[in-house]
């Protein structure tokens, strides 16, 4: 077929002819559409067209959909994959979900949901494009002087007034940089806006509290700030999604902590900033993901970040709620104390918001949006 320039590329894997055509009818009006009829030619597809979605059929003959996911994640890791899931394919969906899938369509189709699927894919294609050109960018720029690798020299410090102390200047560049992220991926997203910085914002104010070095503190404000930028990867309707969570949407919400790590892997953080954002959805008492981590095993950074995203999602506008009152999400925070948050750290951040309440409301502090994931 003849490619039109500047149109995205969708390509259609499916053995099933009915599918296969009604999908090329349902997108060819807005993308140029390829299809193929097995793994194999798909892959052979990929080599030779860059696709920017592809929309994969699990359940063929020859090779394996979650195979053919494989190849084509070596082909292009930026890739969007959307599986396409039937009958009795719940087990390999959840299973190829872990090499890395935007989203699903379930058969049968419904042609408004797939439309939108295909178009949010397209959108975050080009955010995660635009996301690894700022990391690349920034890596040029500081290459032989990343700061933040472990054994590398810290460059002189220089006073910054929040912290009352001198923190590394390597720190505070990051920190820049870390902010520049978070702001290009919340920026178009009404209901993320200005979250990572609160969330940093509030994770200071606990971390100043502990016994820290202002290394360590950076350290944390820099994976507050980077915490969810792996969500680039996945579709926002499962972090937005009302009601009960079914396994598949629970296996998508999970990848986006192995998504920021392997986002931000260029940039040589330090070990400590990648494990509070790696594990800054464990929970206390072992039953968090990815590794079911517990009490003082999760990294204090991320047990910190944990209480501080889940304050600012509860006041925060959503796109199935109106937001918590600070009241409200308090005493969520107690009754979750010792199960999904640590309890020293809740207490140290409930009064800190105390000291906040008194002195003026903690939201219009910030100055940030009042709306946010
Ligand atoms: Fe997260």
């Amino acid at each position: 077929m003849e490619a039109k320039p500047n149109v995205p590329n969708v390509l259609i894997v499916d053995d099933e002819i009915g599918p296969r055509e009604s999908l090329r009818m349902i997108l060819k009006a807005n993308y140029n559409v390829f299809a193929v009829e097995n793994g194999n030619a798909a892959i052979q597809m990929v080599q030779q067209i860059p696709m920017d979605v592809v929309t994969l059929d699990l359940k063929m003959p020859g090779l394996s959909g979650i195979d053919t996911l494989k190849e084509l994640r070596l082909i292009d890791p930026d890739l969007m994959i959307i599986i396409i899931t039937g009958y009795g394919t719940l087990k390999s969906a959840i299973e190829a979900i872990r090499y890395g899938v935007f989203d699903y369509i379930p058969k049968p189709f419904n042609v408004p949901e797939i439309i939108s699927i295909i178009d949010r894919s397209v959108q975050r294609r080009k955010l995660n494009l635009k996301i690894k050109e700022v990391i690349g960018n920034f890596f040029e720029v500081s290459l032989g002087a990343s700061p933040l690798k472990d054994g590398m020299p810290i460059q002189d410090g220089t006073a910054h007034p929040k912290w009352g102390r001198e923190i590394p200047s390597g720190e505070q560049n990051f920190l820049k940089f870390a902010k520049v992220l978070a702001h290009t991926l919340e920026e178009k997203d009404p209901y993320t806006s200005g979250h990572s910085e609160r969330v940093c914002y509030y994770s200071d104010f606990i971390a100043k509290r502990l016994p820290l070095s202002p290394k360590e503190r950076a350290e944390i404000q820099i994976a507050a700030y980077l915490h969810d930028v792996g969500k680039v990867g996945i579709s926002n309707r499962f972090m937005n999604k009302k009601g009960t969570l079914t396994p598949i949407d629970w296996a998508i919400i999970k990848q986006h902590t192995k998504k920021s790590i392997e986002l931000l892997l260029p940039l040589n953080l330090s070990p400590s900033i990648l494990a509070c954002i790696q594990y800054h959805h464990e929970r206390f008492d072992g039953t968090g993901y990815p590794d079911g981590l517990a009490g003082d095993q999760i990294p204090v950074g991320a047990r910190i970040i944990a209480i501080c995203d889940a304050y600012d999602s509860m006041t925060s506008d959503q796109p199935y709620r109106k937001p918590l009152s600070h009241e409200e999400a308090k005493s969520e925070l107690l009754k979750f104390s010792g199960k999904q948050f640590d309890p020293n750290l809740v207490s140290i951040f409930l009064d800190v918001l105390k000291e906040m309440e008194e002195v003026f409301l903690v939201r219009d502090h910030l100055k940030a949006p009042s709306i946010s994931y």
